[in-house]
Formats: C-alpha cells, structure tokens, sequence
C-alpha cells in the first residue's frame, strides 16, 4: 500500500512480515540489501523498535518527531532482516502527514516504506506520481495530496556513538545542531560510514539529462543546447537574467522550502514535457537549500 508523508509518499508493509517486505523490493525493483525505514506511531514505540536508545536519540526524537527525521538506531528484535538487509541497524521515523500519523495509530505496528518509485527514479509526491510509477503494482493509494515538505527525511546515524548525518533532508543541519548543541558531521564520501542507496551518486533521475549551473551560466548554455537542436529546460529559484525564450522556464521561484516542495513535480513535468535537458540553478546553500542541492547532484550525475 502507498501513503502519503509530509517528505514523500511511501510504500508500506507490515516490518515484522518478511513476504511482504519482499513484495515492495520486487515491485521497486530495489536490489536486496537497500534497507528500508521503519515508520512508527509515535517516539513511545521508540524502546519496542530500537534495542539500544542513547540520549541524542531521544533528544532529537523529541524535538523533530512527528517530523521528516530518521534515527538509524541499533534494532531490536521485532525487526525482520529483510527490512535491515541483514544489518544491525534499523531506520527509525515517525511522519507527521495525518494520513500517515492515522494509518501509523490504527495498525499499531511499524511500517517498512522506502519512497513509492522505481528504484534510482525520481520520487513521488503525489498519489497521480505513484500510480504514474508502479501502476497495477501497488494494490491501493492512500491520496494525501501533495506533500508539503517534499524532499526526503534527514537521516542521522547514531548507532556508533558520534552522531553523524547520512543524508541530508527536511531537517536542516541547524536545527539539528541547535538541539544537539554541536555541529553534527555530514556524511562525506571519504568517511563512510553505511551504505545508503539515497546516498548513491546517481540517484532521482529523470528521463531529462539534469545540468547544474550557476544563474550567469544558464543563458549562454541553453543558447548552445538550443544550437545543438535540444528542447531545454530551465529550474531556477528566481529570474534569471539572459534566458532565451524558446527555454521553458519551470519555475519555482521562492524560497528554498518552495523549491523543495516543487522540485520532484518539476523534474517530472521536464519529461511529460519531452525535454533533452534541463538546467537547473540551485538554491542558497543553507537551510533547506542543502538538501535540494543534494539532490539536484544526484538527479544529475
Ligand atoms: O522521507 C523519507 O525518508 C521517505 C518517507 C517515505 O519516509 N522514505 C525514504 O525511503 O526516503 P528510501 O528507502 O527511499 O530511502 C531511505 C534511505 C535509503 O538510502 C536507505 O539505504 C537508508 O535510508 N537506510 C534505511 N535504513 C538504513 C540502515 N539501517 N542503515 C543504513 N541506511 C539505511
Ligand atoms: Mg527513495
């Protein structure tokens, strides 16, 4: 089943059934051992999914739950293996969406959910992207409408003591240090510490090649696209100067938080649309902004 969370829209199975959480990596298409998130009610079923809870969990399970946070925590028994890829580690949430936070309270149990996509493809925001997606594959969609954050959760690892971000997403880095009072490190390639498919460079691909370029180089590389006879796109977070007019300019100007709630919608429409290549100008990078730079890269490596 599919359902709507403020981030993204998921697609759920019960964690503790591992024949049904081996029908949402078939239906994915997600090679075994990309574990899945298991969402939860609420940070009182913390103690039953986690084995271990060390106090920077609860602290920031407090502040950012229900919220777009995931706590990678050491698991606990009631986990399947299917759902960890035989990892030690499980991935903790509780969304905020209301349909989510209903579902969550009226099963009682976890819900094992990666994003509701074909794997390495870009990730739903909308009940019409899922059905887009996986089709007669999914037996129902929970319609949410749109979700208003609209990039995926932040991940914080805290299974090996120093908590470290892994991905970056709806909580920003400071907020999270804010609680946490230090700066918490974010995931590099050099150091890496667990291997996370949202993590993998190239990732939330559109049909669209994605270029990213700054607002002073898009006019003079949609001119060459153009020259080359390519249909072009362009995403920017405002008015760009020099743009000529046979692009077709997306949007979404605004904010770094409009750009995140858009972005997905965006990168689907460049294909509905036919276009070779979309250029996309990213946002200020802070708050929000990071996470969409973040997954501006992947869609475009
Ligand atoms: O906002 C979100 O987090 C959405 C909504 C549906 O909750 N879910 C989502 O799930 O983005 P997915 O599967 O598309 O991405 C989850 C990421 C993957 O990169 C996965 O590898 C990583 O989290 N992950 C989950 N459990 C993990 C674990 N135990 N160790 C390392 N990485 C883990
Ligand atoms: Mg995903």
């Amino acid at each position: 089943m599919a359902f709507p969370t403020e981030t993204v829209y998921g697609l759920g199975a019960d964690a503790t059934n591992p024949a049904a959480v081996e029908r949402i990596f078939k239906v994915k298409g997600r090679p075994a051992g990309h574990p899945l998130i298991v969402h939860i009610a609420s940070v009182d079923q913390l103690d039953a999914w986690a084995a271990e809870v060390p106090p920077e969990a609860g602290r920031l399970a407090q502040a950012f739950w229900p919220g777009p946070l995931t706590l990678l925590l050491q698991r606990s028994s009631l986990v399947a293996d299917a759902v960890t890829g035989g990892r030690e580690t499980v991935g903790l949430r509780v969304p905020a969406h209301p349909v989510a936070r209903d579902l969550l309270e009226t099963f009682g149990g976890g819900v094992a959910a990666p994003s509701a996509n074909r794997f390495g493809r870009v990730s739903p925001t909308t009940a019409a992207h899922v059905v887009a997606d996986l089709g007669d594959d999914v037996d129902q969609v929970l319609d949410g409408g749109p979700c208003s954050v609209g990039i995926e959760s932040t991940i914080v690892d805290l299974s090996t003591g120093a908590p470290e971000v892994v991905r970056v997403g709806g909580v920003t880095a400071d907020r999270l240090d804010e609680v946490l009072g230090a700066p918490v490190p974010i995931w590099s390639q050099g150091a890496r510490r667990v291997a996370a498919p949202g993590t993998l460079a190239a990732h939330y691909s559109p049909d669209a090649r994605v270029e990213v370029v700054s607002a002073g180089e898009a006019g003079p590389r949609a001119r060459a696209l153009l020259d080359e006879g390519r249909r072009v796109g362009l995403l920017a977070p405002g008015h760009v100067e020099g743009v000529p007019p046979e692009v077709v300019e997306l949007g979404p100007a605004g904010s770094a938080e409009s750009y995140a709630r858009s972005l997905y919608e965006l990168l689907r429409r460049a294909d509905a649309l036919g276009l070779d290549v979309l250029l996309a100008v990213p946002p200020p990078p802070h708050g929000l902004g990071s996470a969409v730079i973040d997954r501006l890269r992947r869609a475009a490596a």
